[in-house]
């Protein structure tokens, strides 16, 4: 009787064992237990030439707004630029509700920037989330667009980096809540293989390109739980906190409600100035960094755009927030959605 029982009692542990590891592998997976994949550090070193120099200065000022999280933004001018003389010295993201998100100094300082970070250290920060110190990071820092950055845009990225003036600014590091510190070991992916140099064929293939470093969809496609609600590619709804107060980013698609009405100049104007007509867009749209872009770049960004599927979601930020049940915020005109 006793080993029959006992029989029973092992065989019952193996099904619930065999349930979770089941459980495991096809839910969370396992790297929130075993930590998140990373490769070793080579001693790379990227070469800095002046083309290198140029072009790292263009991707940084401009086309991926480094600076926009990683620098203090200074609210009293149009678009929020970095204030003046500490760029890329750091940001502690409390203005949107995340006090623990701190997005690091990386200016050359010995002390207290990245002065003593390897550039593969860099690299594998940038591209595949892996931090100095070896920890996986908040994918608020958009490595998983970075994934695709080339190989050559990188190395010019990391160039220009080393070239700003050092800054000295002691900053806390990211202490992530629970359970995110678990959920975001699975997001960082090495990159093993060379990227080439993108396609350039075509002003969309550029754009493409473009819109992926520039990390558009990140705050115009809508999110459920961190997660891009579907159908809703860059549809708008994304929340953001202002000192003024919040706003939601716009609908970019080629609708009626969206970007439909623009052309490639009234688009080149808009980036350019922050102002669309004689309405002047919140600072939370990054254009004071996108602006910074050449009018041939700009075109290509409006001619991907124009290849979104329309999709129709009204919103305006000057008029009092209503339930929206398209992106589930509230916004102004979400009652019409
Ligand atoms: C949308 C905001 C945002 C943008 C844009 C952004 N970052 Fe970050 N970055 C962050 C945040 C936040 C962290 C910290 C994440 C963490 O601690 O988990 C970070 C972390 C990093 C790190 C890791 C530092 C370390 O501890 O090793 C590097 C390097 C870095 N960013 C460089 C860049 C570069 C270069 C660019 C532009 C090509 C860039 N970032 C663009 C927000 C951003
Ligand atoms: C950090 C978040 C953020 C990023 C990144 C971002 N946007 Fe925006 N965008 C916004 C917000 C917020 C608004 C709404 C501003 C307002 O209503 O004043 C906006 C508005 C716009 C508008 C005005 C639309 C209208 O209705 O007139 C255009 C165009 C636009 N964004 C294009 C882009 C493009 C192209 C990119 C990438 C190159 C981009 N945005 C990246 C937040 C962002």
């Amino acid at each position: 009787m006793a080993r029959r029982w006992k029989k029973f009692a092992g065989l019952s542990l193996l099904v619930i064992l065999t349930l979770v590891v089941v459980g495991i592998t096809f839910t969370i997976g396992w790297r929130p237990i075993i930590g998140a994949k990373k490769r070793a550090l080579t001693d790379r070193k990227f070469a800095a030439t002046p083309p290198r120099l140029a072009r790292g200065k263009y991707l940084v000022d401009g086309v991926m707004g480094c600076f926009s999280c990683h620098t203090d933004a200074d609210w009293s001018k149009p678009g929020a630029p970095p204030i003046a003389g500490r760029e890329g010295s750091g940001h502690v993201r409390s203005d949107q509700d995340m006090p623990w998100l701190i997005a690091p100094n990386i200016t050359p300082d010995q002390e207290t920037g990245a002065g003593n970070w390897s550039d593969d250290t860099l690299a594998r920060a940038i591209r595949e989330g892996i931090g100095h110190d070896g920890r996986a990071l908040f994918s608020v820092m958009p490595y998983q667009n970075y994934r695709q950055m080339s190989d050559e845009d990188l190395a010019s990225v990391i160039v220009y980096l080393r070239s700003v003036p050092a800054v000295r600014n002691q900053l806390p590091t990211t202490s992530m809540p629970f359970p995110l510190n678990f959920f975001i070991q699975s997001v960082p992916e090495p990159v093993t293989a060379a990227v080439p140099a993108p396609d350039q064929s075509t002003p969309v293939a550029r754009g493409n390109y473009l819109v992926r470093m520039a990390a558009c969809a990140n705050c115009h496609t809508p999110q459920e739980k961190g997660q891009p609600l579907p159908g809703m590619d860059f549809a708008g709804g994304f929340l953001l906190k202002e000192p003024k107060g919040d706003v939601v980013s716009n609908n970019i698609t080629p609708a009626a409600s969206g970007i439909g009405y623009y052309n490639d100049t009234s688009f080149v104007q808009a980036l350019r100035t922050g102002k669309v007509g004689a309405r002047p867009l919140h600072a939370s749209m990054p254009w004071y960094f996108f602006g910074q872009m050449s009018d041939d770049d700009l075109k290509s960004i409006f001619a991907f755009l124009q290849t979104l599927k329309p999709v129709r979601h009204q919103l305006d930020n000057t008029e009092p927030p209503t339930y929206c049940r398209l992106c589930k915020q509230k916004h102004g005109f979400g009652h019409t959605n």
